[in-house]
């Protein structure tokens, strides 16, 4: 019989400090930067996204969405064997945000680490989890994707500091012999690392080159596109499901017209794409799994149902997820 890694419970967390696109142009305003709501809206989707106070960090986000998705799976902390947290904004340059989340969870022992693929960071750590589960590796895991994405903004590029917010999501993962994650894809392509980084990083106490974020958008957008499509055929293909078969696209949140393209390319209607990111901005390797419990917990996903979940983002990296919840 086959071992499957099933979704017991699902969580999220937004740092209580909301701005609508009229609040940050406002900021922006006094520093001389122009933008409008109008503009975000119909470029992006974005009417608003949350941002993190200066002393919380991705583990203070990730415990908090960790623990309701424990409750929501009835287990306690003690009862995981593995931990991942996927971002792109740990807490330190080591240990692991992973180690931190796992002490402020009280939990000791279990694997703990930390998986960077930007964007596609939850379906990356979505997709270890499960291989690990179906080895016998583990039996019960912590996947969390945390982002203090707004420590990343050049708050004087008006092109990105309007696209990303901060925020936490969290799956329970349990070995069982129900379905399950049905199959997973997974793609990276480094030469695309130019369009879109942080370049700097930290070397002798000092930080050398520059670690606020860049991004050509209109390459990222035109890649994204593309590998979200062979992503999602890929991993249908490898399950035997077709198009047909997903009651939920639950696409990384990055930009309205990225989601409606992929939607167009599947054939599916946008009533079956969840979007949060209107409300949420592009919160990285959290998004995914907001706009995952925001949907199981609205009611909107069903035990039962097949769902298609899919990342893109910096490396360039990109990969999917189907799973019957
Ligand atoms: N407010 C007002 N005007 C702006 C803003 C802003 N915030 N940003 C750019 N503009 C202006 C530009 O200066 C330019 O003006 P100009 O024509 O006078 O030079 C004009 O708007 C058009 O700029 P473009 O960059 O060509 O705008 P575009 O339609 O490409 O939209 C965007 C930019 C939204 C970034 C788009 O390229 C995009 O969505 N790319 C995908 C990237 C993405 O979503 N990345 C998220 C991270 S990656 C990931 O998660 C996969």
């Amino acid at each position: 019989m086959r071992r499957y890694s099933r979704i017991a419970g699902t969580g999220s967390y937004l740092p209580p400090r909301r701005l609508t696109n009229a609040d940050l142009a406002a900021e922006l305003a006094t520093q001389g930067v122009e933008t409008s709501d109008e503009w975000i809206v119909e470029r992006t989707g974005i009417r608003a996204r949350h941002f993190a106070a200066p002393d919380v960090g991705s583990s203070d986000l990730a415990l908090q969405a960790a623990q309701r998705a424990l409750e929501a799976a009835g287990l306690e902390a003690s009862q995981i064997d593995l931990i991942i947290v996927a971002t792109s904004t740990p807490d330190m340059v080591f240990p692991s945000t992973a180690c931190i989340l796992q002490h402020k969870l009280g939990n000791a022992g279990a694997a703990a680490f930390d998986v960077q693929a930007v964007c596609s960071g939850f379906v990356y750590a979505l997709t270890v989890a499960d291989a690990m589960i179906q080895s016998g590796a583990a039996t019960r895991a912590l996947v969390v994707g945390s982002e203090v994405f707004s420590r990343l903004l050049d708050f004087k590029d008006r092109t990105t500091c309007v696209l990303f917010g901060d925020g936490a999501g969290a799956v329970v993962l349990e070995a069982s012999d129900q379905p399950g994650i049905l199959a997973t894809d997974l793609h990276a392509d480094g030469k695309h690392v130019g369009i879109l980084c942080v370049p700097g990083h930290v070397s002798g106490g000092h930080i050398l080159g520059d670690p606020l974020l860049k991004m050509d958008g209109q390459a990222v957008f035109k890649l994204a596109v593309g590998v979200l499509e062979e992503a999602a055929r890929a991993t249908l293909a490898k399950a035997g499901k077709t198009e047909a078969d997903i009651d939920w696209l639950i696409p990384h949140q990055a930009n309205i017209r990225i989601m409606q393209s992929t939607a167009r390319k599947l054939k599916l209607s946008m009533d079956k794409v969840v979007v949060t990111v209107d409300q949420h901005g592009n919160t990285s390797a959290a998004s995914i799994p907001l706009a995952l419990d925001a949907a199981v917990r609205s009611g909107r996903v069903h035990r039962g149902q097949t769902l298609m979940l899919e990342g893109v983002g910096g490396g360039f990296t990109w990969g999917a997820v189907l799973v019957q919840y």
